[in-house]
């Protein structure tokens, strides 16, 4: 598994202090509010879990997942959901906790059905960004971990195929793993 990555872009270490930093601040935003952490299954769910950790005011989760991918490396814009959220969001200040805005197809149509059901209020956190990729003009993060450049990064519940999910650093996977 570790001889398919290029490189190491961030280490346990380093997600720790972006997890840490990000805990503190939406803890100091949340602080008098409803908060209810949504996660798009299943990228999210390490980085949903060491965050939900580093926030030190009331919270509850929920988890959703949708399908995207026409092929394994891009977004198709088409999503489906496959597993809805168990929560009425009415009354909720929902913080949706992706792993990596690349599109942001993918969110833009989450955030319309969400929005939709009438939260106190929608924002998003996502881990990572590749800003250079951004193909609709609705989606952008309140709350990044780090930016990240064009290019396909797997571990730390990020995946190819399914795999690499448990790698518990992010790194650069191989081009000719999925070339
Ligand atoms: P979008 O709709 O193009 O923004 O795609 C978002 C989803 O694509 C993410 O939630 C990931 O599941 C997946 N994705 C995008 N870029 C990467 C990457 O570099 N590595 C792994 N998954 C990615
Ligand atoms: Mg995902």
């Amino acid at each position: 598994m570790i001889n398919d990555i290029e490189k190491v872009y961030y280490s346990e270490e380093t997600l720790r202090e972006i997890v840490e930093r990000l805990g503190k601040q939406i803890s100091e935003d949340y602080k008098d509010k409803n908060l209810l952490l949504v996660s798009v299954l299943k990228g999210s769910v390490i980085f949903m879990a060491d965050l939900m950790r580093a926030i030190t005011v009331p919270c509850a989760i929920d988890f959703m997942c949708v399908s995207s991918y026409a092929n394994k490396t891009e977004s198709s814009g088409v999503v489906k959901i496959v597993k809805d959220l168990d929560i009425n969001l009415e009354g909720w200040d929902v913080l949706i906790v992706e792993d990596i805005l690349d599109s942001g197809k993918t969110l833009s149509y989450i955030k319309k059905i969400l929005l939709s059901r009438n939260p106190k209020s929608l924002k998003i956190c996502t881990l990572l960004d590749k800003p250079e990729r951004r193909a609709v003009d609705d989606v952008f993060a309140d709350y990044s971990g780090a930016e990240v450049p064009d290019k396909f990064v797997v571990g730390y519940g990020l995946d190819y195929d399914e795999k690499y999910r448990n790698l518990p650093f992010i790194g650069v996977l191989k081009r000719d793993i999925y070339e």
